[in-house]
């Protein structure tokens, strides 16, 4: 979803603009361009419909005329005026003087474009954006910094903005309201971006941007105001990513990469808050609220996509570990629905990206309604980590493939963390804890097993990936795993695939068995593995085509279904992480004999901070 660059420094800026953009790319976009400036106010402006690719084409054929060390880059995922290099960004004011970059949506744009076309402004976009550059130079009087606040005081809506002026030429001005912006502070040299991938080139020092904040940044200084102009003190901090983690590390595609990260991003997620002395979990992120949690009677889980999915099975697991009433709503359905907040309600907000707008309106509308919000979130510093009151990170790295998959098996590791952490205080022995962490230690290694079975899951997935469709099923923790697995097969491969609670086969879905539909069975040996054998069974005797995921190699499913993906065992609770690593794989490889773009699948975008 979009992403804007800012470099001011000693150093060429297009070239760090253009590195810095292929970082943002996962994000999706339709279009992108930079704009350069050198210390006379000298600039050269190119943008283009389509890829980074071409925008490097275009600089190289212009290359003698790109100096300078000030810049900013866009990638633009379209909301008003469509896909076009008159709609890429920057954009500019009537005397090509201003340049703008800019993410988010200006709501009232078509009021602020009226008005400024009566003052005689002149447009070249069909964008919401542009106007903003038009309102710097209306109010533009030889002092960036205020014309920008004056400007901002008239827009409503969302921005990461980007802004420099020719006539300003050692400074670029930017701002956030509702899409993220964190600044990079290096040594003689500024970099300010909508993600951290996009600044660790140049330093890991960063600080993030709150909404309604602005800043005026030079190659050795920056100072950041609110929007009335009171200066906000922030020091840099360290952020514990590196650039190395947003490489594909001699993988093909990030999805792979982050496929086999697991076992290690399953340990990142333990690491510190294991207490096996008192068979529990410690949770430093959930200690200034843990008081409520443990009177917390009702708990909201609000979340999109994969992270849903996630929440679902956290459901599953506080029934089975706590006493409290847990449900599990789509964000984009939370937001507008007139929930009753009672008392001891809780709102968890799970989100990768943290930037997802959906999850933050529900979070913000459980807010007014006086829920306690806390979040389960993998970007540090991002909008969910800090409008939620605690929460905890999944210190998982960047996920940078747009469908989630190393992120999936971080969140269910750490809600059933939290489940065990509350009900620890409650209805769980030392000895249940115990049990949990043993099963939670050894799944890196389990990991580690599935993956090395991944020439035979490709061979799976060459044998089925022309099929048109595919049912998933599974049953209690591994429902939702089923839901995952269709979301990954149809993210990334584009083959249409619905995931079903097996016992609802029969009430509908099994219209559809047929040789032509296969069924993918998540069937470990669990309190439900003879009714989920019944449920193959059914499938079976209407030559529907079988692919098993179970723990059992050589039983009776080896007899009913056409393909086996063997699993460890482990206690119920964990089986989604483990079943969801073939599906994962399964997805991945379908996508590939399908030649699918698998990183950045067609419509998609890695954090859909837009409505
Ligand atoms: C999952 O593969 C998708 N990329 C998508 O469903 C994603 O999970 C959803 O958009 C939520 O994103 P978030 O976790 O960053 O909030
Ligand atoms: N609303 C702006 C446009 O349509 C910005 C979109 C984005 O965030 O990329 O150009």
């Amino acid at each position: 979803m979009c992403g804007i660059i800012g470099y001011i420094g000693e150093d060429d800026a297009v070239s760090f603009l253009i590195e810095g953009l292929r970082k943002l790319e996962y994000r999706g976009y339709d279009s992108c361009g930079v704009v350069v400036e050198d210390a006379n106010g000298n600039t050269e402006l190119y943008k283009t419909k389509g890829k980074i690719a071409h925008l490097e084409d275009i600089l190289a054929n212009n290359i003698e005329n790109i100096k300078g060390n000030i810049g900013l880059g866009h990638t633009r995922w379209a909301t008003h005026g469509k896909p076009s290099k008159e709609n890429a960004h920057p954009h500019f004011d009537c005397e090509k003087k201003i340049f703008v970059v800019h993410n988010g949506i200006i709501e009232n744009f078509n009021y602020l474009k009226r008005d400024l076309t009566k003052k005689g402004h002149k447009f070249h976009s069909d964008t919401d954006t542009e106007i903003i550059a038009h309102l710097i130079e209306e109010f533009y009087e030889g002092d960036l910094l205020s014309a920008v606040l004056k400007s901002l005081e008239l827009v409503a809506g969302t921005f990461g903005l980007g802004i420099i002026h020719k006539d300003e030429p050692d400074k670029i001005i930017v701002a956030r309201r509702g899409s993220p912006l964190i600044l990079g502070v290096g040594k003689n040299e500024m970099v300010a971006s909508s993600d951290v991938a996009a600044i660790l080139k140049l330093t890991d020092r960063v600080i993030y941007m709150e909404d309604n904040q602005v800043a005026v940044l030079k190659k050795d200084d920056y100072k950041i105001y609110s929007l009335t102009r009171e200066r906000v003190r922030k020091k840099p901090e360290k952020v514990e990513w590196k650039l190395t983690d947003t490489d594909k590390n001699g993988f093909p595609h990030y999805m792979l990469k982050e496929i086999y990260e697991q076992p290690e991003t399953i340990l990142n997620a333990m690491r510190g808050r294991i207490l096996k002395e008192e068979g529990t979990i410690k949770l430093g992120g959930l200690e200034s609220v843990i008081d409520k949690l443990k009177k917390m009677k009702r708990l909201i889980i609000v979340s999109c996509g994969t992270s849903y999915h996630a929440g679902l099975i956290a459901r599953y697991m506080f029934e089975k570990l706590t006493d409290v009433n847990v449900e599990v709503e789509y964000a984009s359905e939370f937001r507008y629905r007139n929930i009753n907040i009672s008392e001891n309600t809780v709102v968890l907000a799970i989100s990768q990206s943290g930037e997802t707008a959906d999850t933050i309106a529900a979070l913000k509308e459980a807010q007014r309604k006086g829920a306690l919000t806390i979040g389960l979130v993998n970007v540090v510093g991002s909008t969910i980590a800090r409008l939620t009151t605690a929460g905890v990170y999944n210190h998982a790295g960047p996920e940078i493939g747009v469908a989630s998959t190393k992120l999936f098996t971080s969140q269910v590791l750490i809600l059933l963390m939290i489940a065990t952490l509350l009900g620890r205080f409650k209805k769980l022995s030392m000895n249940d804890g115990l049990n949990i962490i043993n099963a939670l230690e050894n799944l890196p290694s389990q990991i580690e097993s599935i993956l090395k079975q991944s020439d035979k899951i490709r061979d799976i997935a060459k044998k089925y990936h022309k099929f048109p469709s595919f049912l998933y099923m599974g049953r209690l923790f591994n429902f939702p795993t089923a839901l995952e697995g269709a979301l990954k097969l149809k993210e990334v491969s584009y083959i249409h695939a619905e995931g079903y609670p097996a016992g609802e086969m029969k009430h509908g879905p099994i219209a559809l068995i047929s040789p032509n539909c296969p069924v993918m069975a998540i069937c470990p040996k669990d309190s439900m593995f003879e009714k989920m054998v019944g449920n193959i069974k059914e499938i079976e005797a209407r030559n529907g085509k079988i692919i098993a995921v179970t723990t059992e190699e050589n039983g009776i499913l080896k007899e009913i279904s056409d393909e086996i993906i063997t699993i460890p065992e482990t206690i119920e609770m964990l089986y989604p992480i483990l079943s969801v690593i073939p599906l994962q794989l399964f997805a991945y490889y379908c996508a590939l004999y399908n030649g699918c773009e698998i990183d950045k699948p067609r419509n998609l975008a890695k954090s859909v901070t837009v409505e």
